[in-house]
């Protein structure tokens, strides 16, 4: 495995690994790997001849500078486990190399990034726009892979695309969970143990609901998995969403969707939890 700073030598490594039309798959990080990220490689390694992964904290999506601070890095654990994954480039360049200026651009990303996620946290779908497409830029791949533990983030990538008239093919990988079906976070250490016990409700509720789907409206979904998870201790739902899962608008029927998804923003204890479900 390359470890690579500079977008130069980047440049240079892909080209030459990729001679013989050779298909280039990037999988980006902001590090602290677990073994969601390492799905997404696995992924990856079995349709691409050769696998980028970037690990790069990257500050404009961040709209707390605290949140960036404090952000896990372990960069040591990752090149190792990136290194057994079998991946052939670790590209983790500073923050000079990616923006030796501000980076400017505003993203126009309509409904997509109005909606759940996006008034929440101001300016973060914009700053992972300007960081993708950069990568993008730099590695030109043909795939590039992503989870759908960040639902919205792949509606938002697909938007950028078509800003941006990139042409890489999105991958949307499964969610990994735990054992007890809570989806794979680094936040998940931040919960205290009360909290921790109680977060697999989260899932469990929202897999129970897949059982009303005949019954219930999908706004009638939406307001029982609600009222079940805020009649929990400790667990307080902040949205609650069933939308479309290429436009993101809510359905009232659902007929009205091909890809129903409900997706969900839950404070367990004081700490921020996301997740989501295909009906
Ligand atoms: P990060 O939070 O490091 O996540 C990197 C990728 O791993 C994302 O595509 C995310 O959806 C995926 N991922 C995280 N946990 C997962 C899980 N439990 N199951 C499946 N996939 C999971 O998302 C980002 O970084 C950044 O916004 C980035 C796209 C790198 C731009 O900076």
């Amino acid at each position: 495995m390359q470890r690579i700073e500079r977008i130069s030598d980047l440049r240079e490594a892909v080209k030459i690994l990729r001679e013989g039309g050779k298909q280039v798959g990037l999988v980006p990080t902001m590090g602290a790997l677990h073994e969601g990220h390492l799905s997404l490689v696995n992924t990856a390694k079995s349709n691409c001849d050769i696998v980028l992964v970037s690990t790069f904290v990257n500050p404009t999506q961040f709209n707390d500078p605290h949140d960036y601070e404090t952000y896990p890095r372990t960069p040591k654990e990752d090149a190792e486990l990136l290194r057994s994954a079998g991946v052939d480039i670790l590209f983790a360049p500073s923050e000079e190399e990616v923006y030796p200026e501000p980076d400017t651009r505003q993203f126009d990303l309509g409904n997509v990034g109005a909606v759940m996620e996006g008034p929440r946290r101001p300016g973060h779908f914009n700053g992972v726009c300007q960081i993708v497409s950069k990568l993008f830029d730099f590695v030109e791949p043909d795939l590039a892979f992503f989870g759908e533990k960040d639902f919205q983030q792949i509606a938002v990538i697909r938007r950028m695309l078509e800003i941006t008239g990139q042409n890489v093919k999105i991958f949307p990988c499964p969610i990994v969970r735990e054992a007890d079906g809570l989806a794979k976070s680094s936040r998940n250490l931040l919960l205290k143990p009360e909290w921790r016990a109680i977060a697999p409700t989260i899932h469990k509720v929202m897999i129970e609901s897949l059982t009303w789907k005949g019954i219930l409206s999908p706004q009638a979904t939406r307001n029982k998995v609600i009222e079940m998870l805020n009649a929990t201790e400790y667990l307080r739902v902040e949205y609650y969403d069933i939308v479309d899962g290429r436009t993101l608008k809510s359905i009232s029927t659902w007929a009205e969707s091909k890809e129903p998804v409900g997706c969900i923003t839950v404070y367990c204890g004081d700490i921020r939890l996301i997740d989501n479900i295909h009906y």
